[in-house]
Protein backbone atom coordinates (compact mmCIF):
# COMPACT_ATOMS: atom_id res chain seq x y z
CA UNK A 1 0.00 0.00 0.00
CA UNK A 2 1.10 3.65 -0.85
CA UNK A 3 -0.05 6.87 0.03
CA UNK A 4 1.89 10.32 -0.94
CA UNK A 5 2.74 12.03 2.13
CA UNK A 6 3.69 16.58 2.47
CA UNK A 7 6.12 15.83 -0.70
CA UNK A 8 8.63 17.31 -2.41
CA UNK A 9 8.42 16.20 -6.54
CA UNK A 10 11.05 16.64 -8.86
CA UNK A 11 9.70 18.03 -12.23
CA UNK A 12 11.57 18.58 -15.50
CA UNK A 13 14.95 20.17 -13.18
CA UNK A 14 12.88 21.43 -10.12
CA UNK A 15 12.30 20.31 -6.91
CA UNK A 16 8.66 21.86 -5.45
CA UNK A 17 5.81 20.41 -3.35
CA UNK A 18 3.49 18.12 -5.04
CA UNK A 19 0.78 20.64 -4.95
CA UNK A 20 2.85 23.04 -7.33
CA UNK A 21 4.20 20.62 -9.48
CA UNK A 22 1.52 20.54 -12.41
CA UNK A 23 1.67 19.45 -16.46
CA UNK A 24 -0.22 21.21 -19.02
CA UNK A 25 -2.67 18.93 -20.85
CA UNK A 26 -0.89 18.67 -23.80
CA UNK A 27 1.24 16.47 -22.31
CA UNK A 28 1.67 13.36 -24.00
CA UNK A 29 1.80 11.23 -21.26
CA UNK A 30 -1.73 13.03 -19.95
CA UNK A 31 -3.48 12.73 -23.54
CA UNK A 32 -2.02 8.95 -25.08
CA UNK A 33 -0.63 7.65 -22.09
CA UNK A 34 3.00 7.89 -24.34
CA UNK A 35 5.54 7.47 -21.48
CA UNK A 36 7.26 4.55 -19.07
CA UNK A 37 7.69 4.31 -15.58
CA UNK A 38 9.33 2.52 -12.51
CA UNK A 39 8.85 2.14 -8.89
CA UNK A 40 12.59 1.42 -7.25
CA UNK A 41 12.27 0.76 -3.06
CA UNK A 42 14.39 1.94 -0.98
CA UNK A 43 15.32 0.60 2.32
CA UNK A 44 17.15 2.68 4.86
CA UNK A 45 18.42 5.30 2.53
CA UNK A 46 19.29 2.00 -0.14
CA UNK A 47 17.93 2.03 -3.28
CA UNK A 48 17.09 -2.07 -4.02
CA UNK A 49 18.56 -3.20 -7.32
CA UNK A 50 18.42 0.42 -8.94
CA UNK A 51 20.75 -1.27 -12.13
CA UNK A 52 18.47 -3.19 -12.67
CA UNK A 53 15.16 -0.67 -12.42
CA UNK A 54 17.53 1.55 -14.48
CA UNK A 55 18.41 -1.05 -16.96
CA UNK A 56 14.56 -1.37 -17.80
CA UNK A 57 13.77 1.58 -18.12
CA UNK A 58 16.10 1.50 -20.69
CA UNK A 59 14.31 -0.96 -22.38
CA UNK A 60 10.57 0.43 -22.19
CA UNK A 61 12.92 3.50 -23.92
CA UNK A 62 13.92 2.06 -26.42
CA UNK A 63 10.55 0.26 -27.31
CA UNK A 64 8.89 3.17 -27.22
CA UNK A 65 11.34 5.24 -29.11
CA UNK A 66 12.06 7.69 -26.94
CA UNK A 67 15.64 8.98 -25.51
CA UNK A 68 16.78 8.26 -22.04
CA UNK A 69 17.25 12.25 -20.54
CA UNK A 70 20.00 11.22 -18.34
CA UNK A 71 22.59 8.85 -17.38
CA UNK A 72 22.81 6.69 -14.68
CA UNK A 73 24.57 8.94 -12.41
CA UNK A 74 22.20 11.98 -12.81
CA UNK A 75 18.92 9.79 -12.05
CA UNK A 76 21.11 8.43 -8.94
CA UNK A 77 21.93 12.06 -8.08
CA UNK A 78 18.09 12.98 -8.71
CA UNK A 79 16.90 10.11 -6.54
CA UNK A 80 19.30 10.88 -3.37
CA UNK A 81 18.36 14.65 -3.43
CA UNK A 82 14.61 13.25 -3.69
CA UNK A 83 14.88 11.02 -0.77
CA UNK A 84 17.02 13.68 1.34
CA UNK A 85 14.28 15.88 0.82
CA UNK A 86 11.26 13.10 1.62
CA UNK A 87 12.82 11.56 4.95
CA UNK A 88 10.86 8.13 5.56
CA UNK A 89 11.55 4.85 6.38
CA UNK A 90 10.09 2.09 3.59
CA UNK A 91 10.09 4.11 0.92
CA UNK A 92 9.89 4.02 -2.85
CA UNK A 93 11.15 6.03 -5.98
CA UNK A 94 8.19 6.46 -8.80
CA UNK A 95 9.86 7.92 -11.89
CA UNK A 96 7.96 9.04 -14.82
CA UNK A 97 8.91 10.20 -18.74
CA UNK A 98 6.32 11.11 -21.02
CA UNK A 99 7.37 12.33 -24.62
CA UNK A 100 6.34 15.46 -23.36
CA UNK A 101 3.97 18.59 -24.51
CA UNK A 102 3.10 18.76 -28.17
CA UNK A 103 1.14 21.96 -29.69
CA UNK A 104 -1.51 19.93 -31.65
CA UNK A 105 -2.66 16.49 -30.79
CA UNK A 106 -0.82 14.27 -33.18
CA UNK A 107 0.11 10.77 -32.94
CA UNK A 108 2.77 11.53 -35.05
CA UNK A 109 6.32 11.33 -33.27
CA UNK A 110 8.39 14.64 -33.96
CA UNK A 111 11.52 14.29 -35.13
CA UNK A 112 13.96 16.71 -35.14
CA UNK A 113 16.00 16.75 -38.56
CA UNK A 114 15.28 12.82 -39.01
CA UNK A 115 13.05 10.34 -40.46
CA UNK A 116 13.77 8.35 -37.64
CA UNK A 117 11.52 8.62 -34.27
CA UNK A 118 14.38 8.13 -31.88
CA UNK A 119 15.28 11.75 -31.43
CA UNK A 120 12.25 14.17 -29.98
CA UNK A 121 11.92 17.72 -31.15
CA UNK A 122 10.23 18.70 -27.58
CA UNK A 123 11.17 17.97 -24.24
CA UNK A 124 10.05 14.87 -22.63
CA UNK A 125 8.24 15.40 -19.15
CA UNK A 126 10.23 14.19 -16.23
CA UNK A 127 8.88 13.11 -12.80
CA UNK A 128 10.49 11.57 -9.75
CA UNK A 129 8.76 11.51 -6.62
CA UNK A 130 8.75 9.43 -3.24
CA UNK A 131 6.44 7.19 -2.11
CA UNK A 132 6.06 6.20 1.30
CA UNK A 133 5.62 2.82 1.34
CA UNK A 134 3.45 1.13 4.55
CA UNK A 135 5.85 -2.10 4.71
CA UNK A 136 3.79 -5.38 4.72
CA UNK A 137 3.02 -6.47 8.45
CA UNK A 138 4.48 -10.20 8.10
CA UNK A 139 1.39 -11.61 10.15
CA UNK A 140 -0.86 -9.88 7.78
CA UNK A 141 1.37 -11.01 4.77
CA UNK A 142 1.19 -14.55 5.70
CA UNK A 143 -2.52 -14.34 6.53
CA UNK A 144 -2.33 -15.32 2.81
CA UNK A 145 -4.62 -13.44 -0.14
CA UNK A 146 -7.32 -14.72 -2.55
CA UNK A 147 -7.67 -13.75 -6.06
CA UNK A 148 -9.34 -14.88 -9.16
CA UNK A 149 -8.21 -16.03 -12.66
CA UNK A 150 -8.83 -13.57 -15.51
CA UNK A 151 -8.82 -13.24 -19.04
CA UNK A 152 -5.64 -11.21 -19.90
CA UNK A 153 -7.36 -9.20 -22.67
CA UNK A 154 -3.75 -6.72 -22.58
CA UNK A 155 -1.48 -5.84 -25.50
CA UNK A 156 1.44 -7.88 -26.43
CA UNK A 157 3.80 -5.45 -25.50
CA UNK A 158 3.80 -5.93 -21.91
CA UNK A 159 7.26 -5.81 -21.12
CA UNK A 160 7.13 -1.73 -21.45
CA UNK A 161 6.63 -0.71 -18.01
CA UNK A 162 4.19 2.02 -19.76
CA UNK A 163 1.84 4.47 -18.22
CA UNK A 164 -0.55 3.54 -20.57
CA UNK A 165 -2.23 1.02 -17.81
CA UNK A 166 -6.21 0.91 -18.34
CA UNK A 167 -6.42 -2.61 -19.29
CA UNK A 168 -4.46 -3.27 -15.49
CA UNK A 169 -7.41 -0.87 -13.99
CA UNK A 170 -10.07 -2.56 -15.47
CA UNK A 171 -8.81 -6.22 -15.04
CA UNK A 172 -7.79 -5.11 -10.81
CA UNK A 173 -11.39 -3.67 -10.98
CA UNK A 174 -12.80 -7.46 -12.02
CA UNK A 175 -10.89 -8.23 -8.97
CA UNK A 176 -12.23 -5.72 -6.43
CA UNK A 177 -15.62 -6.77 -8.02
CA UNK A 178 -15.16 -10.08 -7.07
CA UNK A 179 -14.43 -8.86 -3.38
CA UNK A 180 -10.81 -10.39 -3.49
CA UNK A 181 -7.49 -8.95 -3.34
CA UNK A 182 -6.15 -9.29 -7.25
CA UNK A 183 -6.52 -11.57 -10.10
CA UNK A 184 -3.89 -13.74 -11.76
CA UNK A 185 -4.20 -12.84 -15.75
CA UNK A 186 -4.82 -15.75 -18.74
CA UNK A 187 -3.54 -15.52 -21.97
CA UNK A 188 -4.16 -18.50 -24.69
CA UNK A 189 -4.91 -20.67 -21.00
CA UNK A 190 -1.40 -19.96 -20.07
CA UNK A 191 -0.53 -18.26 -16.63
CA UNK A 192 0.82 -14.20 -17.45
CA UNK A 193 1.51 -12.24 -14.52
CA UNK A 194 -1.02 -10.15 -11.99
CA UNK A 195 -2.31 -7.43 -12.13
CA UNK A 196 0.69 -5.50 -10.94
CA UNK A 197 2.80 -8.08 -9.92
CA UNK A 198 4.73 -11.33 -11.41
CA UNK A 199 3.28 -15.02 -10.37
CA UNK A 200 5.14 -18.20 -8.93
CA UNK A 201 3.89 -21.56 -8.19
CA UNK A 202 5.62 -24.03 -6.08
CA UNK A 203 5.08 -28.06 -6.88
CA UNK A 204 6.43 -30.62 -5.39
CA UNK A 205 9.24 -28.15 -4.43
CA UNK A 206 10.13 -26.80 -7.28
CA UNK A 207 9.44 -23.20 -7.88
CA UNK A 208 8.06 -22.33 -11.60
CA UNK A 209 7.26 -18.76 -12.94
CA UNK A 210 6.49 -18.03 -16.30
CA UNK A 211 9.62 -17.19 -19.07
CA UNK A 212 9.81 -13.50 -19.48
CA UNK A 213 8.38 -11.53 -22.93
CA UNK A 214 6.50 -9.25 -24.20
CA UNK A 215 3.51 -10.99 -22.30
CA UNK A 216 4.75 -9.79 -19.02
CA UNK A 217 6.69 -7.69 -17.15
CA UNK A 218 10.27 -8.64 -16.38
CA UNK A 219 10.14 -8.16 -12.69
CA UNK A 220 12.82 -7.24 -10.67
CA UNK A 221 11.62 -8.76 -7.36
CA UNK A 222 10.65 -11.91 -9.73
CA UNK A 223 14.32 -11.87 -10.81
CA UNK A 224 15.51 -11.46 -7.25
CA UNK A 225 13.03 -14.44 -5.89
CA UNK A 226 15.11 -16.34 -8.48
CA UNK A 227 18.28 -15.35 -6.91
CA UNK A 228 17.58 -15.98 -3.80
CA UNK A 229 16.19 -19.21 -4.31
CA UNK A 230 18.65 -20.71 -6.27
CA UNK A 231 21.32 -19.51 -3.98
CA UNK A 232 19.59 -21.36 -1.35
CA UNK A 233 19.26 -24.55 -3.72
CA UNK A 234 15.93 -24.31 -4.28
CA UNK A 235 14.95 -25.95 -8.11
CA UNK A 236 13.73 -23.02 -9.89
CA UNK A 237 11.95 -23.49 -13.54
CA UNK A 238 11.36 -20.57 -16.18
CA UNK A 239 8.66 -22.17 -18.04
CA UNK A 240 5.11 -21.74 -19.34
CA UNK A 241 2.33 -22.26 -16.76
CA UNK A 242 -1.00 -23.94 -17.89
CA UNK A 243 -4.18 -22.36 -16.43
CA UNK A 244 -5.16 -25.95 -14.99
CA UNK A 245 -1.74 -26.25 -12.79
CA UNK A 246 -2.52 -23.48 -10.48
CA UNK A 247 -5.37 -25.73 -9.32
CA UNK A 248 -2.87 -28.20 -8.31
CA UNK A 249 -0.23 -26.18 -6.73
CA UNK A 250 1.07 -26.66 -3.62
CA UNK A 251 1.40 -22.67 -3.07
CA UNK A 252 0.97 -19.86 -5.23
CA UNK A 253 2.67 -16.52 -4.82
CA UNK A 254 2.19 -12.34 -6.36
CA UNK A 255 5.73 -10.24 -6.00
CA UNK A 256 6.57 -7.08 -6.86
CA UNK A 257 8.70 -4.44 -5.34
CA UNK A 258 5.53 -3.14 -3.06
CA UNK A 259 4.15 -6.15 -2.02
CA UNK A 260 6.94 -8.46 -1.71
CA UNK A 261 5.87 -12.05 -1.83
CA UNK A 262 2.60 -12.60 -1.14
CA UNK A 263 1.14 -16.16 -0.70
CA UNK A 264 -2.19 -16.78 -2.62
CA UNK A 265 -4.70 -19.15 -0.11
CA UNK A 266 -7.60 -18.83 -2.07
CA UNK A 267 -8.05 -18.73 -5.96
CA UNK A 268 -11.61 -18.50 -7.68
CA UNK A 269 -12.82 -19.96 -4.19
CA UNK A 270 -10.88 -22.68 -3.92
CA UNK A 271 -8.38 -23.33 -1.06
CA UNK A 272 -4.35 -23.51 -2.75
CA UNK A 273 -2.75 -26.22 -1.21
CA UNK A 274 -3.40 -26.51 2.64
CA UNK A 275 -4.82 -22.86 2.40
CA UNK A 276 -2.38 -21.62 4.39
CA UNK A 277 1.15 -19.68 3.58
CA UNK A 278 3.16 -22.18 2.62
CA UNK A 279 6.54 -23.77 3.52
CA UNK A 280 8.50 -23.09 0.95
CA UNK A 281 7.05 -18.96 1.20
CA UNK A 282 8.15 -18.74 4.41
CA UNK A 283 11.40 -20.00 3.80
CA UNK A 284 12.04 -17.76 0.82
CA UNK A 285 10.18 -15.08 2.55
CA UNK A 286 12.85 -15.24 5.42
CA UNK A 287 15.78 -14.86 3.53
CA UNK A 288 13.81 -12.06 1.17
CA UNK A 289 14.13 -10.06 4.38
CA UNK A 290 17.17 -10.92 5.85
CA UNK A 291 18.38 -9.27 2.19
CA UNK A 292 16.01 -6.14 2.73
CA UNK A 293 17.99 -5.87 6.06
CA UNK A 294 21.21 -6.25 4.93
CA UNK A 295 20.61 -3.44 2.18
CA UNK A 296 18.89 -1.02 5.00
CA UNK A 297 22.22 -1.56 7.22
CA UNK A 298 24.72 -0.84 4.24
N1 LIG B 1 4.33 -2.79 -10.63
N2 LIG B 1 3.95 -6.97 -13.53
C1 LIG B 1 3.31 -5.78 -13.60
C2 LIG B 1 2.22 -5.61 -14.61
C3 LIG B 1 3.67 -4.74 -12.72
O1 LIG B 1 3.04 -3.57 -12.79
C4 LIG B 1 4.69 -4.96 -11.75
C5 LIG B 1 5.13 -3.90 -10.78
C6 LIG B 1 5.32 -6.22 -11.71
C7 LIG B 1 6.43 -6.53 -10.74
O2 LIG B 1 7.62 -5.82 -11.04
P1 LIG B 1 8.65 -5.41 -9.89
O3 LIG B 1 8.98 -6.65 -9.16
O4 LIG B 1 9.81 -4.86 -10.62
O5 LIG B 1 7.96 -4.42 -9.00
C8 LIG B 1 4.94 -7.19 -12.63
C9 LIG B 1 4.70 -1.67 -9.81
C10 LIG B 1 5.12 -2.03 -8.43
C11 LIG B 1 3.60 -0.65 -9.87
O6 LIG B 1 3.03 -0.50 -10.93
O7 LIG B 1 3.34 0.00 -8.86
Amino acid sequence: MMNIKANIVYLNGQFKPVEEATVSVMDRGFLFGDGVYEVVPVFGNNLLRVDEHLRRLQNSLDRISLLNPFTSEQWCQIFSDLLKKNQGDDRAVYLQISRGVYPVRDLKIQAEGSSQNTADQYPPTILAMVLHIIPPDLEVLSAGISVITVDDFRWNACDIKSTSLVANVMLKQQASSAEVADAILIRNGLVTEGTASNVFLVKDDVLITPPTGKQLLPGITRDLVIEIAENNAIVVEQRDIQQAELFSADEIWMTSSTREIAPVINLNGEAVGSAVAGIMWKRVMDLYQQYKELLRQQ
